[in-house]
């Protein structure tokens, strides 16, 4: 550690996700037990039970998008609370078999944004229709400013016209905006009733969609009002990433990124290799990446289902990230792009913190300029950036939390109480272009 008072670390967890044998280990928290269930299905993956491996390098097949790519479904165990995600191309039309086998009751409402409601809704309609469900596509403006609580009460007077009941269920279409919005509102009316999660950009893909977090943001701070609620059904139509924007596309991919450096250092690489056809969003790419990221992020789910540990680590990157997108009005950053920033700038300070070694620094650094990241430096001062850390909700006591990589594809989770190494890591991060 150099130029830089030595920081004051209070005690902290410590969660190793090892690559590559994927052992998740949670020091002093889980007994042999888990771990070794952990374990198990870590090594079911290695033996490539569910298509898992993607081989670094990999030629683009010749044959037609959807002819090689095989379908592809993750349980996610929770108990009673268990469900399947399925990912496969084709899967929007076939929405109300699902609902079908689901045991849903009519009516079953879509709940969407405008842009989406354009693009899929009529197909979900129809399938839905033709399953024999009455329904009805609801929907508001595309945007994270949409999801406030306005946005849920216009919708619960919709669902109080159509009268669904308990065992009725709704399907959350789209991007992570309507996920979370329709989330709550199925957590909520009539004290909940089921849902499918239907999403359709890469960021719902591989991370809103799968775990249950649902909820709205409050002009006092991002997602501040919410409610565990999981659904009962991921369906994941990997065709609706062809009319997504490549902006969009690249957001999501900053997920995905952030998994290989929390959990997994192969899929950090395999992603590297195949950068170009994941930003074009490449269907037998994004076949096999997509599970994979989903089995992650399951994995951490089943073992913390309500973040009282262990899925702390899926906010690597977020807590520069959050500030960023915060401080600058939600305007100029996509949510995936903060993060990106709020990725290099945390291992940076686990660099500092003499966590983090610089060959890991560097890794991701270099992935994030080649996938061209905005990673330029916002004109913020550290003063407003901390205070922005110091509003969020993951604040413990004053201490400020910090997923920090010990290795590609391990990170610790750490309070660090000394603010100066942060404005430190601040002030000396001279943005790339
Ligand atoms: N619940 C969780 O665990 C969790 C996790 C991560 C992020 N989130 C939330 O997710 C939200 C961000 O999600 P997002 O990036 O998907 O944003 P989004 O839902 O706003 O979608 C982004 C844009 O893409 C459009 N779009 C969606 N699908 C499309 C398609 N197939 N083709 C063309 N356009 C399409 C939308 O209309 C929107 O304009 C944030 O509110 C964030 O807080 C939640
Ligand atoms: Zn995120």
């Amino acid at each position: 550690m150099q130029g830089c008072a030595k920081p004051r670390l209070a005690p902290h967890d410590s969660y190793d996700i090892l690559s590559p044998i994927h052992v998740i280990r949670v020091k002093n928290r889980l007994n042999l037990a888990e771990d070794s269930c952990i374990l198990s299905m870590f090594a079911a993956l290695d033996r490539g039970e569910n298509n898992r491996a993607l081989p670094s390098g990999r030629k683009k097949p010749t044959k037609p998008m959807t002819a090689n790519i095989p379908q592809s479904e993750i349980t996610v165990g929770l108990g009673e609370r268990s469900y399947v995600i399925t990912v496969r191309p084709g899967l929007i039309d076939r929405v109300g078999s699902y609902a079908q086998s689901l045991g849903f009751h009519s009516p079953v409402p879509i709940i969407t944004d405008d842009t989406v409601a354009e693009l899929y809704g009529g197909r979900v309609k129809n399938s839905l229709e033709q399953a024999g469900f009455e329904t009805a596509v609801l929907s508001f403006p595309a945007g994270e400013a949409s999801k406030h609580l306005q946005t849920v009460s216009r919708l619960y007077d919709g669902l109080v016209a159509l009268k669904p009941e308990r065992k009725s269920g709704l399907i959350a279409l789209g991007g992570g905006v309507p996920g979370d919005v329709a989330g709550f509102a199925a957590a909520t009316y009539l004290r909940g009733i089921p849902f499918i999660q239907v999403p359709t950009t890469l960021l719902a893909d591989v991370d809103s969609s799968v775990g249950g977090k649902v909820g709205v943001d409050h002009p006092g701070g991002k997602n501040l009002i919410g409610a565990f609620h999981q659904p009962k059904a991921v369906l994941i139509d990997t065709d609706a990433l062809q009319t997504l924007d490549p902006r969009q596309i690249r957001a999501g991919l900053a997920e995905i990124i952030k998994h290989g450096v929390i959990a997994d250092s192969d899929l950090f690489q395999t992603v590297r290799s195949n950068l170009d056809l994941l930003l074009k969003a490449d269907g037998y790419v994004c076949g096999r990446i997509i599970p994979w990221n989903c089995r992650i992020k399951a994995g951490v789910v089943e073992r913390d289902e309500r973040e009282s540990g262990l899925r702390a680590i899926l906010n690597f990157g977020h807590t520069f990230g959050h500030a960023v997108e915060s401080l600058t009005g939600y305007q100029t950053y996509l949510h995936g792009e903060a993060v990106a920033l709020g990725m290099l700038l945390e291992a940076q300070l686990g660099q500092k913190m003499g966590l983090t070694p610089a060959p890991v620094v560097d890794g991701i650094r270099d992935i994030l300029v080649q996938a061209r990241y905005p990673l330029q430096k916002p004109g913020l001062s550290a003063e407003a950036l901390l205070d922005g850390m110091l509003r969020d909700k993951k604040v413990e006591k004053g201490a400020l939390r910090f997923v920090l990589p010990v290795e590609m594809g391990k990170v610790v989770v750490q309070a660090v109480t000394d603010l100066n190494v942060i404005r430190e890591t601040w002030n000396n991060y001279n943005g790339l272009e």
